[in-house]
């Protein structure tokens, strides 16, 4: 396992993410850090401004040809570009790059959403290489098939597969909740893998946090590895997502994982 912590920041607007960009530039001056990003709700207005329809299945956007096109314009050149230029202001050598980019994400696609793939394999070798030189790579959720197919791939299982192939010790899910809510709307310190399936079943965990869920327990991989669920709107919420176990909702395997 690395000293690797993996961060996926949600689609909301550059302004509402500065202050974790900030807390991401400090936190990779001491250990190696990879961005991952979505773009969820930028990728909404884009299609409604074009006129493109999509639905979701499970939380995963059905994706034909032209919103992949949309999809492919908005991740890697609206939203990347932007992040990339506000780590840089805050002092860190941040560098762009898709799934596609260097063969670094394998996706395999998933059933009945289209152009829609998850993650089978990472080029951990390319984001090894730029992790010792010292840079930050930010990964926009584009993955290339077995026949080369260019794919839409939902972010927090990008940031998960980045996370399981590089051994990451530590994955954050950073989102606009503060956690995983129990049906009464109470925030869970933690979940292990036999709840989620039972809040999942029972639709208590829907939309978005389904993928979200299944990616952060796809991420423990390896033993001791850690993935938290968090807000990232919260004052210093990347050092308490890595830190305070108080602070949004940690996903284990199993009870007990990781509690000592
Ligand atoms: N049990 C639950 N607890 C907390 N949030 C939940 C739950 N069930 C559904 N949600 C929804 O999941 C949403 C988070 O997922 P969503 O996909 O919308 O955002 P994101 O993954 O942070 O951003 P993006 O998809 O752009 O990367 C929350 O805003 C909330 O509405
Ligand atoms: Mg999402």
């Amino acid at each position: 396992m690395s000293e690797v912590v993996v961060v996926k920041l949600g689609g909301t607007t550059l302004a509402e993410q500065r202050q974790v960009l900030e807390e991401v530039a400090q936190v990779a001056r001491r250990r190696p850090v990879v961005l991952v990003h979505g773009g969820g709700k930028r990728m909404t207005e884009w299609l409604e401004r074009l006129g493109v329809q999509t639905r979701f299945e499970n939380g995963l956007r059905v994706t034909d040809p032209a919103a992949l096109e949309v999809a492919a314009a908005v991740l890697r050149g609206v939203v990347n570009s932007e992040l990339v230029a506000a780590l840089r202001d805050a002092g860190c050598d941040a560098v762009g790059l898709s799934g596609v980019d260097g063969g670094l994400l394998i996706g395999e696609r998933l059933p009945n959403v289209g152009l829609v793939a998850t993650v089978t394999g990472v080029r951990r070798d390319l984001i090894d290489s730029l992790l010792v030189a010292g840079q930050v790579p930010v990964v926009a959720p584009l993955a290339r098939d077995a026949e080369g197919t260019v794919c839409n791939v939902n972010a927090d299982d990008a940031a998960a597969g980045l996370a399981a192939g590089l051994g990451a010790r530590q994955l954050v899910l950073m989102t606009d909740v503060d956690g995983v809510r129990d049906a009464a709307g109470h925030k869970l310190d933690s979940i292990t893998a036999d709840q989620a399936a039972a809040l999942i079943a029972d639709g208590t965990i829907r939309g978005g946090m389904v993928p979200k869920v299944r990616a952060a327990l796809s991420a423990l991989a390896w033993d001791g590895a850690e993935a938290i669920i968090a807000d990232g709107s919260a004052d210093r919420a990347l050092v308490r997502a890595l830190e305070d176990r108080s602070f949004g909702t940690r996903v284990s395997s199993r009870a007990h994982a990781g509690a000592a």
